[in-house]
């Protein structure tokens, strides 16, 4: 995605380098505009080398390319952040005395801003109505955040963190193909007790099922999340449920399956469980130098509410992970078409996960099969994967 980050005058300015690492990051192409005061704050430069794009806020430099009408043209997104008083002011008014404002009047794209500045001007009735005549207009201003300032006082007027600034703006620029669908996720693995204090588990984190939910939402999709173990925060989700064994997952699913248009089945689901556990802690001093555990195998879940969609001719779509341990991306690709077939869903989503790359990381690769015979593969953060997962089933569903 395309996104215009402005940067006007506040010492906030600086943070504008955290916006744009987390956007460049989930692989979209920033191009920032700053205003003139805004240099005074922060060097082009800087701006740059984090944007990877060339920073000229000068609105007669590259005339014949009409820029400021290209750059709102072009753009899907604008952010500005932090945004001044001044900027609200004459935002409000329309005026277009510069590349940023011009480009602000040149596109259709969301706009979202973040003001920054003290409460007193934050308060201001000049501001207050700035803000709602803007807020009229469709443009999205997030509240400043309650905090140290730039002196020695606290108040409302601190710029809102990078990382939400970012999420609002995203979700503002979200395709909505997913209203009126009902998808369930399940995330995490799955802990198989061997006794009160200890169990067979595995290193998923849920980050990869839980980007699938959050975007999902963003898309317009009534989301049940279904999480395996997670520590991960998790808000904004429609219904959300905590389990903890392959057992519970598996009632959680099936309860759900007919009243859903997809399954995502993005949790690590242990294969084993302990045929006998123990109620009591198993004591290190009662049970010698050797003990044997015996597993018994847990239900194929995803296998199992295929056959149950197939049988009774249920319209989900079911899509299924697979973590391998590939050498190559031919290899990746054949272990793929063939679990995509073992299970008999009808997306597949495969990474390689030799030399413990994935678990944990906020970044994933992975290569995604379908029944129908597409293969696509992807590089990003597990937000951009999440949304590659989404784009491949909104095509389906
Ligand atoms: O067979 P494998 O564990 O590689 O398959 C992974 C896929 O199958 C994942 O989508 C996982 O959620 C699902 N699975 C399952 N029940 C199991 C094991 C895995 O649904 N017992």
């Amino acid at each position: 995605m395309r996104v215009v980050l402005g940067v006007t005058g506040g010492i906030a300015a600086y943070k504008a380098t955290g916006i744009i690492r987390l956007l460049t990051e989930a692989g979209h192409d920033v191009k920032v505009i700053p205003t003139a005061n805004a240099l005074r704050f922060i060097g082009a430069t800087t701006l740059e080398a984090l944007s990877h794009n060339s920073v000229d806020p000068d609105l007669y430099t590259d005339v014949e390319s009409v820029k400021h009408v290209e750059l709102g043209q072009t753009a899907d997104l604008i952010i500005v952040a932090p945004a001044t008083a001044s900027f609200l002011a004459r935002m409000a008014s329309g005026l277009a005395d510069d590349l940023l404002m011009n480009t602000l009047l040149a596109t259709k794209a969301p706009i979202l801003v973040a003001p920054a500045m003290h409460t007193e001007m934050w308060q201001n009735a000049a501001t207050v109505g700035n803000v709602a005549t803007l807020r009229e207009r469709g443009i999205e201003i997030l509240e400043p955040a309650v905090g140290r300032l730039t002196g020695a006082d606290s108040g409302a007027g601190r710029l809102p963190e990078p990382d939400e600034i970012v999420a609002a703006a995203l979700a503002l620029a979200a395709p909505q193909d997913l209203v009126g669908k009902h998808i369930l996720i399940t995330a995490g693995g799955t802990q198989e007790p061997i006794d009160p204090v200890r169990f067979l588990g595995n290193h998923s984190s849920g980050m990869q099922g839980i980007a699938l939910a959050t975007e999902a939402t963003k898309r317009g999709a009534k989301v049940t999340l279904i999480a395996a173990n997670v520590s991960e925060p998790i808000s904004a989700i429609h219904e959300f449920v905590r389990v903890s064994t392959a057992a519970e997952l598996e009632a959680e699913v099936s309860g759900h399956l007919n009243f859903v248009d997809a399954v995502i089945m993005a949790a690590a689901v242990a294969d084993f469980r302990v045929e006998n556990t123990s109620d009591k802690k198993l004591k290190r001093s009662e049970l010698g130098e050797e003990i044997t555990l015996r597993l018994v195998a847990n239900p194929d879940i995803l296998a199992g509410l295929v056959s149950t969609i197939n049988l009774e001719g249920l319209k989900v779509l079911s899509v299924g992970f697979a973590a391998e341990t590939a050498s190559n991306t031919n290899d990746l690709q054949r272990l793929a078409e063939h679990k995509l077939e073992s299970k008999g869903c009808d997306i597949l989503v495969a990474n390689n996960v030799s030399n413990g790359a994935v678990f944990g990381s906020d970044q994933n690769s992975v290569l995604v099969v379908t029944k129908k015979g597409s293969v696509t593969a992807r590089d990003g953060s597990k937000t951009t994967i999440a949304n590659h997962i989404l784009d491949v089933l909104s095509q389906e569903i």
